[in-house]
């Protein structure tokens, strides 16, 4: 396979996955339907490859290019297919789709260990309220729990999980002794490399990260009669919030927090917030940053509740600590990128990833960023990346593949 030929077909599968749901953007919810088929596509596009394919308990499905040595620890990469609500081409399936290639273009080799292309479930959690599902489904690290999670129409993660036939039900659903090695591919989502002028780097780790909902209970009241004194606006109080934590994060080095989702109840125009929820994701380079922005979360949270006279709660939903990427999967792919006579620059990564799921229990991950270009947009349809970069980032992938299956 030439690298062009791959990675002209990289963008064209990519476009049929971007088409899937008939909308002007991409709309995979985890464990949905459509999700489910651009499952469907990647496995068809695994077997066309000369993959052998299996699908586990939690819905991941994984392509296998077996090895020499079967018995020993694989080397995988991988990514996801769901998206955010309105999302892009690249952010997940780019891993998946330029994943296919790279292990693809090994099968010629005999490599001692078998190389694997995963697509994980539910990485970005958003329709359940916690991400990384099908990666922490394979590492062991489930909460039994969050299978009972709702979605927004109150379906739980098992039912979602049992409409498309598969029968996860506890914290693991096996595999993750096969892994010897995880390498991902994705997208920067930033602007760094392009500003480099560098079409791949090397992910030295991942920020620590947290998600928490913010609620505040007040006295609903008529809009028109109830004295600005006498009110406990729910709203008043998690808006005062959401502004000081933004004060915070500012005076965090390279801490970032965002409220993405408020729910005000009653919801009407000309009624006082009885009730008001913030959903809130904060994000810090090391654990102890995180830590300090979370507690002037907590500060800011419980000083705006009493000034509105509401009752106030915190509570985390998600974690992940900062994930360090492992030197010899950077080292493989800095020297996958020399041999293909690049430096790639190293860099943090800001999002979160599947990678930080197999970094948690000690599997030796790595990461490569394909740069971004448009300054960096994504989870959004404006995010991009060009055909030469997918082309670098596949062979160097490829490459750092085949050097961790030779070991
Ligand atoms: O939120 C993230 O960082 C990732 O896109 N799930
Ligand atoms: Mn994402
Ligand atoms: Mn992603």
């Amino acid at each position: 396979m030439t690298v062009a030929a791959g990675s002209q077909r990289v963008l064209q599968r990519l476009e049929r996955l971007f088409e899937l749901g008939a909308s002007p953007h991409a709309n995979r919810p985890g464990l949905s339907a459509t999700e489910e088929e651009a499952c469907g596509l990647a496995a068809g596009w695994m077997a066309e490859a000369g993959l052998t394919v299996q699908r586990d308990g939690a819905g991941n499905v994984i392509g296998r290019l077996p090895g020499t040595r079967p018995q020993l620890p694989e080397v995988w990469t991988g990514s996801h297919l769901d998206t955010v609500p309105a999302g892009g081409r690249f952010d997940g399936a780019l891993g998946v789709v330029a994943g296919i290639e790279a292990v693809a273009a090994l099968r010629e080799r005999s490599l001692r260990r078998t190389v694997a292309v995963a697509v994980l479930r539910d990485e970005e959690g958003w329709r359940f309220g916690r991400g990384l599902f099908g990666s922490r489904a394979l590492t062991g690290a489930l909460d039994p729990a969050e299978l009972d999670d709702r979605d927004g129409d109150g379906i739980t993660r098992r039912e979602a999980l049992h409409a498309l036939g598969y029968a996860a039900d506890g914290p693991d659903v096996g595999g993750r002794e096969t892994i010897g090695a995880f390498v991902e591919l994705h997208v920067e989502q930033g602007p760094v490399l392009a500003r480099l002028g560098a079409p791949v780097g090397i992910v030295e780790g991942i920020v620590a990260m947290s998600g928490l909902e913010v609620s505040f209970d007040g006295r609903g009241g008529h809009a028109g009669t109830t004295p600005m004194a006498a009110r406990a606006d729910a709203f008043a109080a998690a808006a005062a919030t959401a502004l000081a934590l933004r004060d915070a994060a500012l005076r965090i080095d390279g801490a970032v927090a965002t409220v993405g989702a408020v729910a005000v109840t009653p919801g009407a125009a000309n009624v006082v917030p009885e009730r008001a929820v913030l959903s809130v994701d904060v994000r810090a380079p090391d654990d102890p940053r995180l830590a300090h922005l979370e507690a002037d979360l907590h500060a800011a949270a419980h000083r705006c509740a009493q000034e509105a006279g509401c009752r106030h709660a915190v509570v985390r939903r998600w974690q992940q600590p900062a994930a360090p990427m492992a030197a010899p999967v950077r080292a493989a792919l800095a020297h996958a990128a020399q041999a293909a006579g690049l430096s790639a620059p190293e860099l943090l990564s800001g999002a979160g990833h599947d990678a930080q799921s197999f970094a948690a229990v000690g599997i030796p991950t790595g990461m490569l960023f394909a740069r971004s270009l448009a300054d960096g947009v994504s989870h959004t349809p404006a995010e991009h990346t060009d055909e030469h970069a997918i082309a670098i980032a596949t062979q160097v992938l490829s490459a750092a593949l085949a050097d961790l299956a030779a070991s």
